[in-house]
């Protein structure tokens, strides 16, 4: 991957998490440039000792892979400007804009181009993201390579059968911390009504969701079975985890998850 040169178009937040993510593991700042009509997000980007470039068809020039790193809105527009310079060669593009099908990329770009729709999450900003991606046929397995170490720079990466499953994706994973931070407010707050210093809830609450996310990555067990494990018959847990199952936590969930996945869909309709 080393010997990649990759363009941002957009030195926004997620632009930054990724290219972040690659220096830290090594990739050379000499090797990425970011785009951006803006002078002063690309001076926040000053430290990293990347290109920077004001004009998105210059900061194309040479590059092997391209990630279309904008708003959604903006995405046809940015697509159309470097289409002409990219038909004769075209290099990888990605985009991580929400909603944004492959098959309209492909439309915008010109045709027959290769391009990858991903969604990755905001704790990619830790390297502890998790991304969704799908490539249309024209992406080769090398670039499909590629494509895993650039976003695998900011956490996991999975690949989807289908363009429409990143509406899923989104529902699940992209939108998905904020319903455990959600979740987190509610136990802290419930930890300031029982009386304890709200500091002290924010510690033991985070310091517990940390440990059950590591138990669960780290071990071969399901998270059900891991439930099961630490709730004995007729104690706290098991008088929580009754509250909750009688309350319909399991129905909210669902519907919550189903209501963002139609909303990513409606989104999608949108920009699309
Ligand atoms: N943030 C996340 O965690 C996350 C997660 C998953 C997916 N995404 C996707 O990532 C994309 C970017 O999100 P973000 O949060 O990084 O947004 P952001 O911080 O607003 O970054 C977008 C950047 O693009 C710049 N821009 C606007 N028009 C441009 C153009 N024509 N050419 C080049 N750059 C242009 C913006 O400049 P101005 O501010 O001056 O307009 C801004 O600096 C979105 O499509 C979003 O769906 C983000």
């Amino acid at each position: 991957m080393n010997q990649a040169n990759i363009t941002f178009l957009g030195a926004g937040n997620i632009a930054t998490a990724i290219i972040s993510g690659l220096i830290q593991q090594g990739f050379q700042a000499a090797r990425i440039t970011a785009a951006d009509p803006s002078e002063e997000q690309l001076s926040a980007l000053k430290h990293l000792k990347i290109n920077t470039s004001l004009h998105n068809v210059d900061a194309i020039a040479g590059a092997d892979v391209v990630i279309l790193s904008v708003k959604p809105d903006v995405v046809a527009s940015v697509a159309a400007t470097i289409a002409p310079a990219i038909v004769d060669d075209p290099p990888l593009l990605i985009s991580v804009a929400a909603g944004v099908t492959t098959g309209s990329l492909s439309a915008w770009l010109g045709g027959d181009v290769p391009v990858i729709r991903c969604m990755p999450n905001t704790p990619a900003k830790v390297q502890m993201g998790a991304t969704g991606m799908f490539a249309n046929p024209r992406v080769s397995d090398e670039q499909k390579k590629l494509a895993e170490e650039i976003l695998g720079a900011v956490g996991i990466c999975v690949w989807l059968e289908t363009d429409d499953q990143l509406d899923a994706v989104t529902a699940l994973s992209g939108s998905g911390p904020a319903y455990f931070f959600y979740i987190m407010e509610l136990i802290e707050a419930a930890g300031i009504q029982l009386g304890l210093d709200p500091q002290i809830c924010r510690r033991l609450v985070e310091q517990t969701a940390l440990g059950a996310a590591t138990m669960v990555v780290e071990s071969s067990a399901d998270p059900a079975d891991l439930r099961r494990q630490v709730t004995s018959k007729g104690g706290t847990t098991e008088a929580a985890i009754a509250r909750l199952q009688n309350g319909g936590l399991a129905a909210i969930v669902g519907s919550a998850i189903n209501a963002a996945h139609r909303r990513s869909i409606e989104l999608s309709e949108l920009v699309d």
